[in-house]
């Protein structure tokens, strides 16, 4: 089942740490249910049962990071959701809303971690098969920024250095030039409202929600 072939929509968001994903798609979700659309919110890593588990894992604060290994469970845990989640509720005609995809193992994996967003683009492939997003919004914030946003305990991937989250926002730009028709950049330092209207926007240009 290609792109063509598929009843639903795939739609995933994207973004540093703090960008506001997770309000952005609940605010989404809630706006596609009362136009009476039949929707599936999910996030990565997680989703499934699986997932989660890999979840506490990846987000362990006293976990090893850099590896191969990290962007192989990320990709599992890809693997699974597509399996178990995705493509049944695409091919039954729902809006599947992500909270990450595969951008986020391009930009932290591949580019802020340095092991090559084309060996993490190569991985993925196999993966993902012809299940890539409708449309991506990634949302854009200087990390300065929107890591003052984030409270609470710190995961094991919000208290790496300012600087790391620079190279993510950089990985992120330059997988946006990789596939420019499909991500959508939403500037995220404006206000929540504002950038929720921008982001309804960008689904009405790419024909989302018809
Ligand atoms: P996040 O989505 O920010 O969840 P929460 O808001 O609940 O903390 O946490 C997921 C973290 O995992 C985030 O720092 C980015 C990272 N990540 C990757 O490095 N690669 C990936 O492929 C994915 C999906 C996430």
């Amino acid at each position: 089942m290609g792109r063509s072939a598929r009843k639903g929509k795939f739609i995933t968001i994207e973004g540093p740490d703090g960008a506001g994903k997770t309000t952005q798609a609940e605010k989404l979700v809630e706006y596609l249910k009362s136009k009476g659309k039949r929707v599936i919110a999910t996030r990565e890593p997680g989703g499934t049962a699986l997932g989660e588990q890999l979840r506490k894992i990846l987000l362990d604060p006293e976990g090893s990071p850099v590896s191969s290994a990290e962007a192989l469970i990320y990709a599992a845990c890809r693997a699974q959701l597509l399996e178990k989640m995705v493509i049944p509720a695409l091919k039954e005609g729902f809006i599947v809303v992500c909270d990450r995809f595969v951008d986020s193992s391009l930009a932290y994996q591949g580019y802020a971690r340095g092991i090559g967003i084309n060996r993490i683009l190569q991985l993925n492939k196999w993966v993902i098969g012809p299940y890539w997003p409708d449309v991506t919004i990634l949302l854009d914030i200087d990390p300065a920024e929107s890591l003052k946003r984030l409270t609470g305990g710190k995961d094991r991937l919000e208290s790496e250095a300012l600087e790391f989250h620079q190279k993510v926002r950089e990985g992120y730009m330059k997988v946006r030039e990789m596939f420019p028709e499909r991500i959508k950049v939403i500037d995220a330092s404006l206000p929540v409202k504002e950038v929720f209207e921008r982001l309804v926007a960008e689904l009405e240009k790419a024909g989302i929600l018809e």
